[in-house]
């Protein structure tokens, strides 16, 4: 919502599970703005992504992925994209080799726990 307000002709599309997209209608709706953002609800991995799209925002979602299927929701959200366009990667990452630990490296002690994945470190998201 905030990039639609910033930039006129910009319209969204949102992909998410059915709860989470039930309530975040409800949030676009409240704020006036169901004709910008539009929901695609269900499995990311199976649900038609549309396009092609400009540019794809994938916030807060790696760290519940393993590494492979962050590979298989990159290469299913780039197919989505036009040639060229950005995927923007928001979320808690890991340290760099040779740097010290921080919180999300201890993050990712707790996704391992309760996801199976990880966080990781920005190298290593951008290289797959
Ligand atoms: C930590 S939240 C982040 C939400 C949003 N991207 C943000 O930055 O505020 C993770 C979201 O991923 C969604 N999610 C998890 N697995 C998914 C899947 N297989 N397909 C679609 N959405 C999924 C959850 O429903 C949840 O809304």
């Amino acid at each position: 919502m905030a990039l639609c307000r910033r930039h006129a002709g910009l319209s969204a599309t949102v992909v998410d599970l059915p709860g989470s997209a039930r309530i975040g209608r409800e949030i676009v709706e409240q704020a006036g703005m169901s004709d910008r953002l539009t929901y695609v609800e269900g499995d990311m991995y199976e649900v038609d992504l549309g396009g092609p799209h400009d540019g794809a925002l994938c916030f807060s979602i790696i760290h519940h992925l393993t590494p492979d299927l962050t590979r298989r929701l990159f290469t299913r959200v780039r197919e989505a994209l036009r040639p060229g366009a950005p995927i923007t990667v928001l979320d808690l990452f890991d340290r760099e080799p040779g740097e010290q630990p921080g919180s999300g490296s201890f993050l990712g002690l707790f996704f391992q726990l309760t996801s199976a994945a990880a966080t990781y470190s920005p190298a290593r998201s951008a290289a797959g």
